[in-house]
Parts: structure tokens; sequence; C-alpha cells
């Protein structure tokens, strides 16, 4: 690959899912020697400027990772011609980056799961309003994505 791979991970609030399929991309990546540009980013704009919801950063840093220095953001009109991937967590963060994307758009939509072999058309469930053990399902989900996404991006046939 002559340029990196550019890829934002989008779900709806950028503190959950969307900052660990960021975490786990980067980590797959680096594991790989492989460079990779990779951001994330919210479908709504509620918590940008905040860190990681502190039961994602427990789970990250638990894999290894200190995600403490992300900060939240809102998806904009410019990520779609930043990026040639942009990956949406769950159906309606998917739904609604369709909405957003400018016809003659750079970026390229898919659903994260789709990646994974046996679980296209699934979401990576919101862990928000639930208990710990949410995260290391969220955990699990996005570390098969990410590494589904990367070994697609090295093979594209
Ligand atoms: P995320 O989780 O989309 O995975 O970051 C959520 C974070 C915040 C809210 C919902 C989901 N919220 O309603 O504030």
């Amino acid at each position: 690959m002559s340029q990196p791979p550019a890829v934002l991970f989008v779900c709806l609030g950028n503190i959950c899912r969307s900052p660990l399929a960021e975490a786990a991309f980067r980590a797959a990546a680096d594991e790989r020697g492989i460079r990779v540009e990779v951001d994330s980013a919210g479908v709504g704009g509620w918590h940008a400027g905040e860190a990681p919801d502190p039961r994602a950063q427990h789970v990250a840093q638990e894999n290894g990772i200190d995600i403490g220095h992300y900060r939240a953001r809102q998806v904009v009109r410019r990520d779609f011609d930043r990026f040639d991937h942009i990956v949406a967590l769950d159906l309606e963060n998917l739904a609604a980056l369709r909405q957003l994307r400018p016809q003659g758009a750079r970026a390229r939509l898919s659903l994260l799961m789709d990646h994974v072999p046996g679980r296209s058309g699934q979401a990576v469930a919101d862990p928000y309003y639930g208990g710990p053990e949410g995260f290391l399902r969220t955990w699990s989900d996005v570390t098969a994505g990410a590494d589904g996404l990367l070994a697609r991006l090295l093979d594209p046939a």
C-alpha cells in the first residue's frame, strides 16, 4: 500500500464503542507493522470534548491500551473526504452516515461486523446503559471487527 489507509470508526456518542474500535484497530495494525491512519467520531455531539467512558477506558487498560487521552468529537462532512473507510458500529449509525455522505465522496461506508465472517449485518451492541460485562463484549466484538477489517484491507479480493 502506497498511502496508509485512513479509517474512521463511528458510533453514537464516541465515548464507548468507537474509541474501543479505534484502539483495537490501531493495536492490530501496530502488531503487524502496518501503517494506518485511524480516528473515531460520534453521530451525535453531546459528549464532544469528553474522554472515553471510564468503563471503556478500563477494558482498554485491561488489554494494555491507554485511551485516556482520546477526546470525543462529532462526525463532520469533511470526514467523508479525509477517510478511505468510515465504519459504523451499528445499523442506526450506518443509516445516519448514509444520510450525511455527500455525493461523490471518497469514503466507503461499511458496518464493522460485516468484516467478520459469520457476523454480517450484526451490530456492536450499545453498552452505555448496561453493566461492565457489556464492555467486555464490546471489546471482543471490536477486536474481531478490527482484525477482519485489517485482513480485508490487506487482501481486498
Ligand atoms: P457509544 O455509547 O455510542 O458507544 O459511545 C453511547 C454513549 C452515550 C450515549 C449513548 C451511547 N448517550 O445517550 O449519551
